[in-house]
């Protein structure tokens, strides 16, 4: 179970003391798959930061399986367990695709199971794993390429941060299969799309730096718009 304890993140902007995250408490338990939904600017990627370790909040602990994390390092904590897939997919110039592959799971893939992984995302592995991981590849295919090295890596926590942007109508019953893919980690996205919204036994609401709502089911999605956190894509749009 990954736990996070009273998590503040402040930052001074002008002399101004400004909260980005506000006295966050949440519980992950393990083989579960939770979304954390909620308005642009409302924290969430702060918060995949401050878990992974990018980031260090002003105050609070994190806490895995009773551990506390809090002064591990990124790498660390991904010996730990803890993978996680960027907003803005990062490039790695002098890599090449099947290299992330093979650091994400620390080993050599042969290229059947390169295949898999990458079939799983849409990709064709053939015309893709030797492409060095540039700026070369378009957005939509750096994020199908950092789900696949999520999948090759098996992490125990997953925190995927909206990972169907930039990605075309493509994804949304093939994002679906991987997370069930992930069944045996814990997997915490981020996400705007009720799509995805739908897949999480749980889903947690941040606004304004606080978790303004834990909820699960149908009627709780439908409610999330009531509250006011913004338009959940995927309906009209
Ligand atoms: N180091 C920083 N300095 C100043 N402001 C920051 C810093 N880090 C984050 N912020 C601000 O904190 C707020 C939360 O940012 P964050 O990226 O976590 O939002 P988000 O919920 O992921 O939004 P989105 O849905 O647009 O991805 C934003 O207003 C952002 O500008
Ligand atoms: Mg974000």
């Amino acid at each position: 179970m990954l736990e996070l304890k009273n998590i503040t993140y402040t930052i001074y902007e002008n002399d101004k003391k400004k909260h980005i995250l506000e006295d966050v408490n949440l519980s992950f338990q393990d083989k579960r798959t939770y979304v954390i939904t909620g308005p642009n600017g409302s924290g969430k990627t702060t918060l995949a930061k401050i878990i992974m370790g990018i980031v260090t909040p002003t105050s609070g602990r994190i806490l895995l399986n009773g551990e506390d994390i809090s002064h591990l390092t990124i790498d660390e904590r991904a010996k730990k367990g803890l993978s996680y897939a960027f907003q803005i997919p990062v490039t790695f110039k002098g890599l090449k695709v099947c290299d992330l592959m093979n650091i994400a799971c620390g080993e050599k893939n042969n290229v059947a199971s390169l295949c898999e992984y990458l079939s799983m995302v849409g990709m064709c592995a053939r015309d893709y794993i030797n492409r060095p991981l540039d700026n070369k590849l378009s957005g939509g295919e750096l994020k199908r390429i950092e789900l696949a090295m999520m999948m090759a890596r098996k992490g125990k926590v997953n925190i995927f941060d909206e990972p169907e942007a930039g990605i075309d109508l493509w994804s949304f019953e093939n994002l679906s299969k991987i997370f069930s893919s992930l069944k045996l980690s814990t997997n915490i996205i981020i996400s705007h799309q009720r799509k995805i919204i739908e897949v999480a036994d749980q889903v947690i609401v941040l606004k304004n730096g606080k978790v303004e709502k834990i909820g699960e089911g149908k009627s709780f999605i439908n409610n999330i718009e009531q509250i006011k956190c913004g338009k959940l894509r995927g309906e009209n749009d």
